[in-house]
């Protein structure tokens, strides 16, 4: 599939497994999630830009490289874009981010917003939108055109799951946003839930129902 990277490391599949496990406790899930996205994290940046800057060594002078350009921006997705977010920001500390309130209409499937808030200069600056699932797409759709309206102009999304109806769809509506996931699975049920997925992601991760 067109603009989607599936990154399929033996770890990443090995802790998703172990994810996807019904016998899985909350506080494992979780963690589990903040681990699988460190390997992302390391995946969706690896072209990141670099440039030289003079530093010491204790022992000379020399050239270095360190990241250019602007600082990141992380836009999760609430509630459960904040398990890949934490994971996100253990490796790189100074990303900004923004936190985009949406949750699914259990009948029509449509996202209903409650919060945003996003740093206000968009423009020229890497956005990694988070949420583990991409279902319907729906949510991830929002998402990015909500951004694209405050000038964001450089933008990836990252998951953990996601239906082939869901790259499929958000690939239409975002074909200049490349989508990184750890695995495609088979389809999405009537009621919109993946299939064989791992159930609802944010009930999992904070144990509501
Ligand atoms: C889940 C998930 C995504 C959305 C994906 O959130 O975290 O945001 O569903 O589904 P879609 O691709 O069909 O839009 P949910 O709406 O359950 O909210 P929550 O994170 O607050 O539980
Ligand atoms: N949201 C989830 O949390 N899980 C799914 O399978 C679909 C949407």
């Amino acid at each position: 599939m067109q603009n989607v990277t599936v990154v399929d490391h033996p770890l990443i599949q090995h802790k998703l497994t172990l994810m996807r496990d019904r016998e899985t406790s909350i506080a494992g899930f979780r963690r589990l999630l903040r681990e699988i996205a460190h390997l992302l994290c390391y995946e969706v940046t690896r072209d990141l830009e670099l440039e030289m800057i003079p530093i010491e060594t204790p022992m000379q002078p020399m050239q270095s490289p360190t990241l250019k350009g602007k600082k990141l921006v992380f836009a999760s997705i609430l509630r459960a874009g904040n398990g890949l977010l934490e994971g996100m920001l253990d490796l790189v500390p100074a990303a900004r981010v923004a936190h985009i309130g949406l949750y699914r209409d259990h009948d029509t499937l449509q996202p209903i917003e409650y919060y945003f808030k996003a740093p206000s200069n968009l423009e020229d600056r890497l956005i990694i939108v988070v949420d583990p699932m991409l279902a319907t797409a729906n949510s991830a759709i929002a998402a990015v055109e909500k951004l694209k309206e405050r000038g964001a102009d450089k933008l990836r999304f990252l998951c953990l799951l996601a239906a082939p109806e869901g790259v499929e769809k958000f690939s239409r509506a975002h074909p200049d946003v490349p989508i990184f996931t750890a695995a495609i699975d088979e389809h999405l049920n009537e009621k919109g839930y993946i299939i064989p997925g791992l159930g609802d992601a944010g009930d999992r991760m904070y144990g509501t129902k």
